[in-house]
This record gives structure tokens, sequence and C-alpha cells, in this order.
């Protein structure tokens, strides 16, 4: 690995409307500078880039309903999020942001050099558009009834009472977000990059990659292999927040935010390096890691890889070591709906408590599969690992040493087998960060903090004090080296802890770095150590309560309303727009007999297969006992059509039935959507005759 002359450690760039919460932390930031801290410790070249994402659409709802200008809006969050990333010892090399006079000249050039090379096919499409607002409508700002379920609120994209994914000319009655009037549709010019073309260069580029994560590699194959394949992807909009589109007959159009975000990286690494950016982008000898959330997935790995190929003097990425999603208390993060945990006022009831946070979020991280914080395993793991394990060993310790040895490292001994267990731990949390495990790595950072508990239980210093100096004196020294060691190993996930540590061992951190992590005689004997302070405190009952009923107080039971603030326009599928977050309000009153013209059926599935380029659509064939029948159901991200076979389920028998993606659908599946956005199948209890009514 050490072939690599320098690293470009990129974070997903994050919208600028909003705070940060710990979904985000979890998910991409405390993974990167966890990694990035490493690597300094091992005294690698590295920048660490990130910035405000200050375009798109869901900085323009923001404004909207916040009465202000974008740039208004972008201006606070930027302050706001680069704060909070700093307050937790987030170690950007520059949070940048693509505002910036830098962004919009490198994006344009960017676009430019494709344009003039003839890369971007240019494509007239009809558009929705609002003749009131004079503006075109991004697939967000149209909403309509869904024409697979009838739910009157699905948007332009999405609807989410079913999941289909729509597109706006699917919806019946669509009106427009912005002025309530009905679009029109309206004939548009804009660039389109040829992904299709790109699509056997992009797979060879995964081919070389199969080491990748393997939700990340899992995927982009879907992408590619999914349908015909990659289609071409229009990299400019009809909207007029966001960097101008510099060519011809372009007025009044900016580039996609997909398309200029990406390219925030670069632009960053400019503004931080001028004069030798060029080797941290340019050259093969870097190492280019993007860390980023799943919902990034497509962009980091598909698209803006096709656009550094198509413009050719790029590197590409090496890793993209993407992480799953967060939940809180049950339900998915939330900023919409104000479900979260917003970093600047977690510090208001835990001051100087960022590193238990970073440690809760690391040993939850979504490595693998989607997560959940809750303030009780919060206070769990703080109190019995941090408290009970790491803060109390070096407390012991230090107290120890300052009351029998007058605060000075005592004499060293011969101890091979105690140097062993620390280099196998060092080398243990070395691999975990090379392979982005970093709750391992954190896992055995405690092991080693433990292993230093255990000796101080088996040796029992403040006994053998009594009679044997000598002996305690060495155990209190190879206890010591232990939480040396800690201090060093914890730096890339603890810092301010490391920091402390290193006070009060009174060594100089810059003294030390990650080589020097298994020595046994980082303390000299005689070395004179500094004040012993508590690393952690004991998180209270009452603290915790009061954070869950905040949170339940802060968050509408049910949607806002109105636009969320994540749109399909920028990311899909959207995190923040989960169906169903918390249970619905009752419907309006019915009576019996609008009840009684549903015929609801017992039917059994004979079969099920994913639909050709629909995500979310599976097609089932359903025995009705009277007949078998084809229904197209919204159900693909939940299910494996493998698992579905042979379940018993209440069908809607007598719905029209409706083409979906040229399948003709018969009825619909009754399904219980839980608050976390999970499905079950409402079945009968016990086998009943296929065809049963039920009522
Ligand atoms: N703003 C996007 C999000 O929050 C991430 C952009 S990453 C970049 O999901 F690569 F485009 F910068
Ligand atoms: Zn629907």
């Amino acid at each position: 690995m050490s072939e690599w002359k320098r690293y470009t450690i990129t974070a997903a760039l994050p919208y600028a409307n909003g705070p940060v919460h710990i979904g985000h932390l979890a998910g991409c930031y405390l993974p990167a500078d966890i990694y990035v801290r490493y690597l300094r410790a091992r005294r690698r070249d590295v920048v660490f880039i990130c910035g405000s994402d200050e375009h798109g659409v869901p900085i323009t709802i923001t404004a909207r309903r916040e009465g202000v200008t974008p740039q208004q809006v972008v201006d606070k969050y930027h302050r706001i999020m680069g704060d909070a990333f700093a307050e937790f010892g987030i170690s950007f090399s520059i949070y940048s942001r693509t505002s910036s006079q830098t962004h919009k000249e490198t994006a344009q050039g960017f676009f430019k050099k494709l344009y003039d090379e003839g890369k971007f096919i240019e494509q007239e499409t009809e558009q929705y558009y609002d003749e009131e607002v004079k503006q075109f409508l991004a697939d967000r700002y149209i909403q309509g009834t869904c024409p697979v379920c009838g739910n009157e609120n699905a948007y332009g994209d999405q609807c989410e009472n079913c999941g289909s994914s729509l597109s706006p000319t699917d919806l019946i009655h669509p009106h427009s977000m912005l002025s309530g009037s009905k679009p029109v549709l309206k004939k548009t010019k804009n660039w389109f990059l040829p992904l299709d073309k790109l699509q056997p260069q992009i797979a060879g580029y995964l081919e070389q990659h199969k080491d990748w994560k393997i939700n990340v590699y899992g995927q982009c194959k879907s992408w590619l292999e999914s349908g015909d394949g990659l289609q071409p992807r229009s990299m400019t909009r009809d909207l007029d927040w966001g960097v101008p589109v510099p060519v011809p007959g372009a007025e009044g159009k900016v580039l996609y935010v997909w398309f200029d975000a990406p390219i925030g990286y670069i632009s960053a690494t400019k503004d931080l390096l001028p004069h030798t950016w060029e080797t941290y982008w340019k050259d093969k000898d870097t190492r280019l890691i993007h860390f980023i959330g799943k919902d990034n997935i497509v962009f980091h790995c598909i698209i803006f890889p096709a656009m550094l190929m198509d413009h050719g003097e790029f590197i590409l990425a090496d890793n993209v070591p993407a992480n799953e999603f967060l939940n809180l208390e049950g339900q998915k993060l939330s900023t919409s709906r104000n479900w979260a945990v917003w970093l600047h006022e977690y510090l208001e009831e835990f001051k100087d408590k960022q590193d238990e946070l970073r440690y809760v979020l690391t040993s939850i991280a979504p490595e693998t599969k989607d997560s959940e914080f809750t303030w009780k395993d919060y206070q769990t793991r703080v109190n019995s690992e941090l408290v009970g394990i790491f803060g109390n060993l070096v407390n012991r310790v230090l107290v120890l040493t300052d009351k029998y040895f007058d605060n000075q490292v005592p004499e060293a001994r011969e101890c091979g087998e105690l140097k062993t267990f620390t280099t196998d731990q060092k080398n243990k949390i070395t691999d975990a960060l090379e392979n982005f495990r970093f709750r391992e790595g954190l896992s055995e950072l405690i092991n080693l903090a433990r292993h230093g508990n255990q000796l101080l239980s088996e040796k029992e210093p403040w006994k053998t004090i009594k009679d044997n100096r000598e002996y305690t004196g060495a155990t209190l020294y190879d206890c010591l080296q232990i939480i040396a060691n800690l201090a060093i190993l914890c730096e890339p996930f603890l810092p301010f802890t490391s920091k402390k540590i290193f006070d009060m061992l009174n060594l100089d951190p810059a003294s030390l770095s990650w080589e020097d992590a298994g020595r046994q005689d980082l303390l000299k004997p005689g070395h004179k150590l500094g004040q012993a302070a508590l690393l952690y405190q004991k998180i209270e009952e009452e603290q915790i309560e009061k954070q869950v009923e905040k949170l339940h107080s802060q968050s509408p039971q049910t949607p806002k309303g109105g636009l969320n603030t994540k749109t399909m326009e920028n990311k899909e599928p959207s995190s923040d727009t989960a169906p169903g977050s918390a249970l619905k309000p009752l419907s309006p009153e019915i009576v019996f007999d609008d009840f009684a013209r549903i015929d609801l059926r017992a039917g059994t599935i004979l079969s099920a297969e994913k639909v050709e380029k629909a995500d979310k659509l599976l097609k089932l064939t359903v025995d009705l006992g009277f007949e078998v029948r084809t229904i197209v159901s919204g159900i693909a991200e939940h299910f494996k059509p493998e698992d579905l076979i042979g379940i018993q389920v209440s069908v809607v028998a007598n719905l029209a039935p409706r083409k979906l993606r040229g399948i003709e659908s018969k009825g619909m599946i009754l399904l219980a959507e839980d608050t976390v956005g999970r499905l079950h199948f409402v079945s009968p209890k016990d086998l009943t005759e296929n065809g049963s009514i039920i009522k």
C-alpha cells in the first residue's frame, strides 16, 4: 500500500441547506477523518477535501420556503456546517464551497472542454413548464395523482405511497408546486453525456476494482446491467441557480448539480494548493478515495468517472468506501421532519464530549448495512467502554503512579509478552484501517485498553506496594506503556482524547508517529508525567431522557407536508424522503359501503421476477383460485423474488387493470409499512383456500 506517493481523500460535499446531523457524520465524514488522521500519523502526503455543495434544487426549495435568496441560504449553512465539522475535529485540509469563483471557472472549463471536443449530445426534449412563474419545473416541483395507487400527492419522480418510480408525465392532474397551476409541456435544449457509449469503459474500470466494498460494487453492477444499461444523461438544467452553462444558446441554463458538485473536489484542491494541485489529481501515483453515503454511489462510481475519462487528464478513484444509512431511534433520519440529532445541539447538552459521539458513531457505523443510533445505546457504550474501560485504565494508572512514584515513570522490566500483545493490537488496528473497517479497528483499540485493566487486576499494584515496590513499579511501567500506545493508536478515532493523554503523559504528540506504536519504551524511566484528569464522565439517565423527549417534541408526527428538501433531481433513491417515516394520521372517515366496494381476496404468489429497467417493481403471478393473474408490485427493494414464492397474500382483486412498464397489472397486494419504511405482507394467518373473500 505504501507504493502510493500521495493521497487525495474526499468527503461528499454536503448540500448547504441544513445543519449537519449524526447521520452525515457516521456515514461519511467520520470514517473519512479517521482514515486521513491515520494516514497523517503514518506521515503520508495527504489532502483531505470537502466543502459545501451550494447548487441544486434542494437549495432553491429551502430558499423559497424560508423566503430568502438561494445565496442567503448557502451563506448561512456553509458557515454552520463548516463550524460543526471543525468542532467535531473533522480535519479537512480545506472546507470550500461551490459558489466560489474558482469553482465556477473550473466547472465551466471542464464543461467547455467536453463541449469543444464534441463529447455531448445536444438534444431537445419536452419538459413541464410553469407559465405563471415562468420556469421549467424540476421533477420534484410537480405533484399529481399516482397512476399506480391513486395517491394524490405523488411527486414527478416518485410516489411515496406505493414506491413506484415515475416520470412527471405519468402523473394524472399534474400541478406545479410553485404556483399550483397546471404545467405545460415545452421544448427545451439540453446537453447529454452519452453514458451508453462510455459503458464499456466504465465496466472495464469497475472490473479493475472488484476489491471494492460489496455494497458498492454490487450497486454499480446492477446499474450497468439492468435493462439496456446506462442511458445518456443531461448535464444541463433549466434553472436559474447554479453554474451558468458556458456555451452559446444556453442562456438561462445551468450545469446539472451532479456535474458541477464533484468538480468541486478539484476546485477546492486548487484553492488549497494553487501551485501543486495538479499532482493530487493527475499523477498516477496519487491514490484518490471518495468517502460517501450509499445514495451517492452511482454519481461517484459511474457518472463522475465517466466525466473524468471523457476529459482525459485526471486520475480515477481507486476506492469508494460508501457507507449505508444510520437510523435514529427506530426511524430514518430526516432533516425535513426534524428527526435528527444535530451536531451543534448535541454540544449544548454534552459540552466537550465530541469524542464520546465520535466513539459511539464509529462503533455503530453502518459499514455493511443500515444501523441504528439510540440514546440508550449511546449511554451504555460511553459508560461501559469509554468510562469503564478506557478512562478507568488511564485514570487508575496515573493516580497510582503519582501516589507511589511521585508522578514519575518507574523502572522497566523485561516484558516481551506485553510487547507482543501491543504489537498484535497495533497490527490489527492498522489492518482494519487500511481496509476501511473502522468499527473493527476501534474495537481492537478498546481491547488493548481492556488488556491494561486485566493487567492491573491481576497484579494488584495497590496491594503489592506494601512489600514489593519494584514489582509494583514494573506493573505500572507496563500499564503506562499501554497508555502511551493508546494515545498514538486512538488519535484517528478520538483526537481530543489522544491530545489529553499526551498532555497527561507530558509527551509531545509530534515526537511520536504510528510507526512508534507497539514499542514498550515510549516513556522512559524517570520521565515526569503531567497532571492526571478524568478522560470521560458517566452519562446520567436524566441526560438521556431529556434527549429522547426533545427528539419527540421537535419532530412533528407526520411529514411537514409541502416540499421535501432532498429530491430525486439530485439523488436516487432519496434517503430523506422515506415513505411513512412516522405513523401517518388517520384518513377521513368512510362509510361501510365505501369499504364494501373493495373486493379483497386471498391469493398465493406462484412466481416473482424483477421488471427490467424498474428498480422498484416485481412482476408477480398470483393464484386467486378462480384465475391466475399478473400483478406488478413496487416491492423490489424490499423482497427478493425467490423469497416470495408460495406466500399467501391479500389482494385487491377488483382494481381496474393498469399497464406498468408495458405489463398489464391486475390487482394490488396489501402491505403494512412500518415507521422505518419496511414492508410486511398482510396475509391470512392460517392458509386459506385461494380466492377466499377477506372482509
Ligand atoms: N450534495 C450531495 C449530497 O449531499 C453530495 C455531493 S458529493 C459531490 O448528497 F461529489 F458531488 F460533491
Ligand atoms: Zn403510488
